[in-house]
């Protein structure tokens, strides 16, 4: 089947966010150490990349390594802060040949220097670009971006540039780090585990969610695709009825 030629290109999500998980259990299932499957998980992100600027989607936000990762043991960190650097590396000319351009969320600050230097320089090379736009979420809480926002929004009512009264959920997402882009229509986890894991909560109030039993290193173009279609065939009717939603149409 080939799922690409069936989507709607007039009823595509803006930004889709996808949780890629379960490659510790695809390494496991071949006798592997973890890190193969961290290994393998790659190319399925050079796939989903390439799938989503090919249908043309506008925003693509990968959950790479939560806060919570950080509890991991040492050398399975180790061994993933230096597949993003080699990740990153290998892929620059890959991102300027389709268009890409490269962002971070997370607490970026608290990755090693060596990963943030080439991942500055990997965003400042492609920042021109006009294509996809792919962020990526690394030492990354939802939480931690909110209380960071609370501080920010209180900080600036304590030096008198704003009132209590100017608190709306407009500033509150603008002071996010997704500020400025459109909240995720379509959030995606792999690997059947049904929870988010800290991951945008303020931005996926309404999201559509979609759960595959897929393990994130198994997981393909025409996956991605059928996740698209499945968006496609959901009534989103933000508190409305069904009813309502036809005559807005008519
Ligand atoms: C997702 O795969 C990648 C990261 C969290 C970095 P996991 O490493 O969580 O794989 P499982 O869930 O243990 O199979
Ligand atoms: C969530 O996956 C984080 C990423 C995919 C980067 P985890 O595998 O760490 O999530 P939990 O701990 O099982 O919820
Ligand atoms: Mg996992």
């Amino acid at each position: 089947m080939n799922s690409i030629n069936t989507i709607n290109k007039d009823n595509l999500p803006k930004h889709i966010a996808i949780i890629m998980d379960g490659n510790g259990r695809w390494a496991k299932k071949r006798g592997q150490q973890r890190v193969f499957g961290h290994k393998n998980g790659v190319q399925s992100v050079r796939n989903i990349v390439e799938a989503a600027g090919q249908i043309g989607i506008k925003h693509l936000t990968l959950y790479a390594f939560s806060t919570e990762n950080w509890k991991r043991p040492k050398t399975e960190v180790s061994a993933l802060m230096t597949l993003f650097i080699t990740a990153v590396k290998n892929e620059t000319k890959n991102l300027m040949k389709n268009n890409v351009k490269l962002n971070a969320i997370g607490s970026l600050e608290n990755l090693p220097k060596s990963v943030q230097e080439n991942l500055n320089k990997i965003i400042e090379k492609t920042k021109n670009n006009t294509g996809l736009n792919l962020i990526l979420a690394l030492s990354y809480s939802s939480k931690q971006e909110i209380t960071n926002a609370v501080k920010n929004i209180s900080s600036d009512i304590q030096k008198g540039k704003i009132s209590i009264n100017d608190i709306t959920e407009e500033l509150i997402s603008n002071n996010l780090q997704t500020k400025g882009i459109p909240n995720p229509e379509l959030l995606i986890r792999t690997s059947g585990e049904n929870r988010i894991s800290n991951f945008l909560l303020w931005q996926i109030s309404y999201s559509e969610l979609y759960f595959s039993e897929v393990l994130w290193p198994d997981f393909s173009k025409e996956h991605f695709f059928e996740a698209i279609l499945e968006y496609q065939k959901r009534e989103r009717r933000f508190g409305k009825t069904g009813e309502q939603l036809k005559e807005d149409k008519s």
